[in-house]
């Protein structure tokens, strides 16, 4: 019995956890010096309405309630999204739910994050092209959205050791 559960959860832990990796990245988190660089890209204004889609152990999102958004994070690996969604259990203004982020409506964002790997752009901008709103923010880390270039707003890498980021504006 207890193997039997063991085996479930090796099975389950892995199982979401390459899920992710093929369906849009692998769990890598930003770095802490990063986070800060990211949330202020989003120019947040209190009250606002702040999605990470895949949002790993959930930094992004609990420096957005920081800032006094209503921050929600999406994750699909359970380990990640485990401690995420315990953490948010004490931080005001952070909700971390389960599940695969192509399947949330995205339709009530005001700011989005995506530190995704360019093979989920496709899919992701056909996402934002039906769900966004007019005027909502795209943060998006490391790799551009070169299919969305008329859209972008800003690139910001301060030296050559910094990750690129990008503002993209709906
Ligand atoms: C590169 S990590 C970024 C984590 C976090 N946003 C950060 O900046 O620290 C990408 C995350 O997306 C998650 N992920 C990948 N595909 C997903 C999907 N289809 N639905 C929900 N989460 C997904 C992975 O499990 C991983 O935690």
């Amino acid at each position: 019995m207890m193997s039997t559960l063991l085996y479930l959860l090796v099975f389950l832990i892995l199982g979401t956890a390459v899920y992710g990796a093929i369906s849009a990245a692998p769990w890598l988190p930003t770095k802490r010096k990063d986070v800060g660089r990211m949330v202020a890209l989003a120019a947040i204004k209190p009250g606002e309405r702040v999605y990470d889609l895949g949002c790993g152990d959930g930094r992004l999102v609990f420096e957005a309630a920081n800032q006094g958004a209503e921050a929600i994070g999406i994750e699909i690996f359970v380990l990640p999204y485990f401690y995420a969604w315990i953490k948010s259990i004490f931080k005001k203004g952070a909700a971390i739910l389960y599940g695969d982020l192509f399947n949330y409506d995205l339709s009530g964002a005001d700011v989005v994050f995506v530190f995704l790997q360019d093979k989920s752009y496709k899919r992701l901008l056909a996402k934002f092209k039906k769900e966004l709103k007019p005027g909502t923010r795209v943060v998006v880390g490391c790799w551009d959205m070169t299919d969305w270039k008329d859209h972008l707003v800003k690139e910001d890498k301060p030296t050559d050791k910094d990750l690129p980021m990008y503002l993209y504006q709906v």
